[in-house]
């Protein structure tokens, strides 16, 4: 049997992506940017096995629910299809896949980013395809968009692209970077990130609004981060993320991510600003909410909001790379 073990972090936009161009292939309406951050990672372990008939998918212990299930063997069908380009001996093999999340799963605390980069590289890995970065954020993005930043150290890029070929992350220079993770709520969300995507497409009025905004922002973004500009790398994330929101708010019928416990870090973080200690808030499909720090100041800003929810600081992290057999918790 063929095994192989990945470890992918999380990333948080700092320029969201929100909106698909082509919903087959996942080519994003816009450019995107974010934080690979070194906590919360994925550990995934894809094992080829003859014996099976269909995939298995195991997530933190327990058998993945059927939605679950179907991703998972859609994505390991795409990287059999590139098996079986490349003359692999494995490219009708079914697999074991086993994965465990350090971040509660689907509580916008990008699980599906860290899972999907994970099982990229894991799998590309168990069907012996040898592919470059380039090559695994076009993979992961197959799995879910977001997954193709989490392939990229630091400061990524997604290049919305046009095509296959075209829509993949990078990675660029930035100043040091730090987040507090605000954990409100562990639940999964009640609407995945896939269908309030669709539904805003569809059904906001701010969609087109939005799509144009983020063009911009990622401009002014990518200025911000080679200038080494906290300040200004700090509002386009607050404004970014509080246009997303609006913009899914306005879905008929509405969809609302954000809770109270969510909008209270987000007073908070603009009284501490206020204050003195310069921090800015983002949240992604969910009420948790991620701040954006400088390192410095990291561990008193996660001070200063721990009675608001459980925090956790994170600094910029690696990308997603195989660890060897027994090293992954
Ligand atoms: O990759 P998905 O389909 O889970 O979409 C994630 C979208 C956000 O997390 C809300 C924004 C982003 O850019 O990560």
């Amino acid at each position: 049997m063929t095994t192989a073990t990945a470890r992918a972090f999380p990333n948080i936009a700092l320029v969201k992506y929100w909106g698909k161009r082509d919903e087959q292939l996942i080519i994003p309406a816009a450019g995107s940017l974010s934080l690979t951050l070194d906590a919360y990672p994925t550990d995934t372990t894809v094992t080829l096995d003859p014996a099976l008939d269909a995939d298995r998918f195991e997530l933190d212990g327990d058998s993945a629910d059927a939605g679950q299930q179907r991703r998972v063997t859609a994505f390991l069908d795409h990287v059999r299809s590139l098996a079986e380009a490349a003359g692999s001996p494995h490219a009708t093999t079914r697999a074991a896949v086993r994965s465990h999340n350090a971040a509660p799963t689907g509580a916008g605390l990008a699980t599906s980013a860290s899972g999907f980069a994970a099982l990229a590289v894991s799998a590309a890995a168990a069907y012996g395809l040898d592919l470059d970065a380039r090559a695994l954020s076009r993979l992961a993005r197959r799995g879910s968009g977001s997954a193709s930043r989490s392939i990229v150290p630091g400061i990524a890029v997604w290049n919305a692209g046009h095509d296959d070929e075209t829509s993949f992350a990078e990675p660029i220079d930035g100043p040091p970077l730090a987040m507090v993770i605000v954990t409100v709520d562990r639940r999964r969300k009640a609407v995945s990130s896939r269908e309030a995507m669709r539904a805003t497409a569809l059904t906001s009025p701010y969609y087109s609004a939005w799509v144009a905004d983020v063009e911009l922002a990622l401009a002014s973004m990518r200025e911000a981060c080679r200038d080494r500009d906290f300040t200004r790398i700090g509002r386009i994330t607050e404004s970014n993320a509080l246009r997303m929101h609006g913009a899914i708010e306005a879905c008929d019928p509405p969809i609302r991510y954000l809770s109270p416990q969510s909008i209270a870090v987000f007073d908070a973080v603009r009284d501490l600003r206020d204050a003195g200690l310069e921090c800015y808030a983002t949240a992604d499909a969910g009420p948790n909410v991620a701040v954006l720090v400088q390192p410095v100041d990291a561990e008193r800003l996660a001070q200063e909001l721990c009675g608001l929810g459980a925090t956790g600081v994170a600094n910029a992290g690696p990308g997603a790379a195989l660890v060897a057999d027994g090293a992954a918790s």
